[in-house]
């Protein structure tokens, strides 16, 4: 196993880091009332002093009265942003870039809270979260300014807090990846249609946030093909279809894609061993994040819902032969590092039979 790729230092879209693993965002709720205690300040702490080159926050909630339904799902607004100035001090002292990462939840509803919080405001495209499933209204255009406003004032504060970068949620069914998703938007009007029109609402934030941060911040938009309420949905069936979809997001001012997958290892498209990552990067030209199962064998789903434990240090190699052919330049890593956090100096220093393996149990503690 060499990993010596991962852990060499690089340079980022104006950042320099000391290696390219990044913490992936992970929703912990563990903030009461929306503020992240110090039990979340350590948590976030421990990782930057154990060698993490990047750590991209849980998503934090922009100031928005929909953005999320769950109370310890932590604020990017309010008192939160006193605790969150903190810890990006506390985790850029320690050598690790820190990168909040923006969430509104739209629509979604059964993933954040448990059970579900029928009763929280919610605010979506088209008043569904997944084909056949109403929830709530449809955002007016008074509203869709609102939160667009809500993002850029997320992105201005993470560079007023000390922050190194902000990353923006467009991934997974939330409320972006609603307009993306032609069977969440319905819109008759500018923000819904074809798959450019469906983009408007987040070229409008990204153009938004860019304007609150000036040309320097980075700027970084996390998306995926899948949706947690369907894994087997794809945006973009092809190639030509992916360089359409990321064209306008370069052009509002995207400065690097966090790529998701739940397998890094998959390619994206029939005759190619590019992955998700792979593909953005050869055809926007802008660097890329890929994330999935990294020093594991079995994806988030498999683990969530059937609490499998999961550790391998197998898909390293994989990583390796990717890493070094160019196929992007950051890596994600989620359940791994949740679960263990010196898992960079354990896997770099190759004491790979000492990580601690990922359990639903994991979940319950901040380690
Ligand atoms: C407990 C948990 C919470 C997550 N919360 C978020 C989140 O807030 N934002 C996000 O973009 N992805 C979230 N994810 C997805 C991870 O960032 C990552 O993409 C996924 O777990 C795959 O990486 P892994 O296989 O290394 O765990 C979450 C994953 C887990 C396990």
């Amino acid at each position: 196993m060499s990993t010596s790729s991962l852990f060499a230092p690089t340079t980022v879209a104006g950042l320099a880091l000391r290696n390219r693993v990044v913490m992936s965002p992970m929703t912990r709720r563990f903030s009461p009332g929306g503020v992240p205690n110090q039990a979340v300040a350590d948590y976030y702490r421990r990782r930057a002093e154990a060698g993490v080159g990047v750590i991209i926050t849980e998503g934090v909630a922009v100031d928005h009265p929909a953005a999320v339904d769950h109370a310890d799902i932590p604020n990017f607004h309010g008192p939160a942003l006193d605790q969150w100035k903190t810890i990006a001090a506390s985790v850029t002292s320690a050598g690790a870039a820190f990168i909040p990462q923006l969430w509104h939840i739209g629509g979604h509803r059964s993933l954040t809270a448990d059970p579900p919080n029928a009763s929280a405001p919610s605010l979506s495209p088209s008043g569904v979260y997944e084909p056949g499933k109403p929830f709530g209204t449809p955002a007016t255009e008074v509203e869709i300014e609102a939160v667009i406003q809500a993002y850029a004032k997320g992105a201005r504060d993470a560079a007023a807090i000390g922050a190194s970068g902000v990353e923006i949620h467009g991934a997974h069914g939330y409320l972006i990846d609603q307009f993306f998703w032609a069977a969440t938007n319905q819109r008759q009007d500018r923000y819904g249609g074809d798959m450019i029109e469906r983009l408007r609402f987040a070229t409008e934030v990204i153009k938004a946030c860019r304007e609150a941060v000036g040309p320097s911040f980075p700027i970084f938009f996390r998306y995926s093909q899948f949706k947690q309420v369907d894994y087997k949905a794809r945006l973009c069936q092809s190639p030509d279809e992916l360089a359409a979809f990321l064209q306008p997001l370069v052009d509002a001012g995207v400065d690097v894609f966090d790529c998701s997958q739940r397998r890094f290892w998959e390619p994206e498209f029939e005759g190619s061993p590019l992955n998700l990552a792979g593909w953005t990067k050869t055809l926007t030209g802008k660097p890329t994040m890929t994330v999935g199962s990294v020093g594991l064998d079995g994806d988030v789903v498999a683990s969530l819902r059937e609490g499998v434990d999961v550790i391998a240090a197998s898909s390293l190699d994989k990583l390796d032969v990717m890493l070094d052919r160019g196929d992007f330049d950051l890596v994600g890593v989620g359940r791994a590092l949740l679960a263990d956090p010196h898992w960079v100096e354990k896997v770099r220093d190759g004491q790979t039979d000492g990580l601690a393996g990922f359990t639903r149990a994991a979940l319950e503690t901040l380690v």
